[in-house]
């Protein structure tokens, strides 16, 4: 396996061969998960603590039951009740954290670089739950795997990300993941949800969803991610879902056997048609939670392994 990382801060720096890594032993982990008898050791003796400064219900339940698949002792902070409110820092609060000794600590915060400011305080292996717009490098790498399984391949596929581009720490890691296995990204949105400076990613942009979609072999739909916004980006929900919202009219710009994906939490009837959701000849969103376990699992395993080696390294010297 070619991952040496410490933390897993984002996709920006990670090579080809590390992202494969991933993807191979998290495919692996996709059977265990199917199996009736679901546990393994591979991180027993180990401590997992999730601090989550943002709501979220499926990537912290995922790297939840991941932990515990693996045999860590799993912790779950409740970020609300904790000192923080109290007026402490997010850096007090790592410290304090890092006296106990965790392994894996994996965070979510609000702000861009809040993640990475803290792997540099800690002396664990820090995964990053998404970080303010910046990254979110767990659900790219479950996207990058549900495409994989569903196309046979991630390489040389037109993928189309649409919505609220701007905001979004997903359409970010994903940019940069497919980007590095070479597929052609296409970015769709109303203007107004098109961060600055977008072209210089090697994207195609466009703001009208029956050119862009057109024989695409992916659609990645996004959320509007108004808690980020400050003001109207949009004229209403109504007025996006008529322009931006995808269902199977538009749908049938993209290719006859285009897949449908969402991170969730979705709006339906906002950014995609409810019955198109739900339809399992075309979306794949129910895979993506599934792919989202397996890929959290591997990842958790090989920063383990890391740690293991560099403790080990320690005590020789
Ligand atoms: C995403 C997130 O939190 O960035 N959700 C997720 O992790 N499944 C996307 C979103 O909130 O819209």
């Amino acid at each position: 396996m070619a991952f040496s990382a410490r933390h897993l801060l984002g996709i920006e720096n990670l090579s080809r061969n590390d992202i494969v890594s991933i993807l191979d032993l998290a495919n692996q982990y996709v059977t265990l998960n199917r199996q009736a008898h679901k546990h393994s050791d591979t991180l027993a003796g180990l401590t997992q603590i999730n601090m989550f400064f943002e709501n979220s219900t499926r990537t912290q339940a995922s790297f939840e039951i991941a932990g515990k698949r693996l045999g860590a002792d799993v912790m779950n902070m409740a970020m609300g009740s904790s000192s923080i409110k109290k007026g402490e820092t997010l850096i007090d609060t790592a410290l304090t954290l890092n006296a106990m000794n965790p392994d894996l600590l994996v965070v979510r915060h609000p702000h861009s670089g809040a993640v990475d400011l803290l792997s540099e305080k800690v002396k664990c292996a820090v995964l990053n739950a998404g970080d303010g717009r910046h990254e979110h490098p767990t659900q790219a790498l479950l996207d990058a795997l549900t495409i994989r399984r569903a196309k046979g391949r991630l390489h040389r596929l037109s993928i189309a990300i649409c919505g609220d581009i701007a905001h979004s720490r997903v359409a970010r890691s994903n940019i940069f993941l497919l980007g590095k296995m070479e597929n052609r990204i296409r970015l769709i949105g109303p203007k107004t949800l098109m961060p600055s400076g977008i072209d210089q990613f090697g994207v195609e942009v466009f703001d009208d969803m029956n050119e862009g979609l057109r024989d695409v072999d992916v659609v990645m739909m996004l959320r509007l991610q108004t808690e980020r916004m400050d003001g109207a980006f949009i004229p209403s929900s109504r007025e996006y879902y008529h322009r931006w919202g995808l269902n199977a009219q538009k749908l049938a710009h993209a290719k006859p056997d285009a897949i449908v994906m969402h991170p969730g939490p979705m709006n339906r009837g906002v950014e995609i048609d409810g019955d198109l959701a739900d339809d399992i000849h075309r979306s794949v969103i129910q895979e993506q939670v599934e792919m989202g376990v397996a890929v959290r699992m591997a990842a958790m395993e090989l920063l383990a392994r890391n740690l293991r080696a560099s403790n080990n390294g320690g005590i020789d010297v």
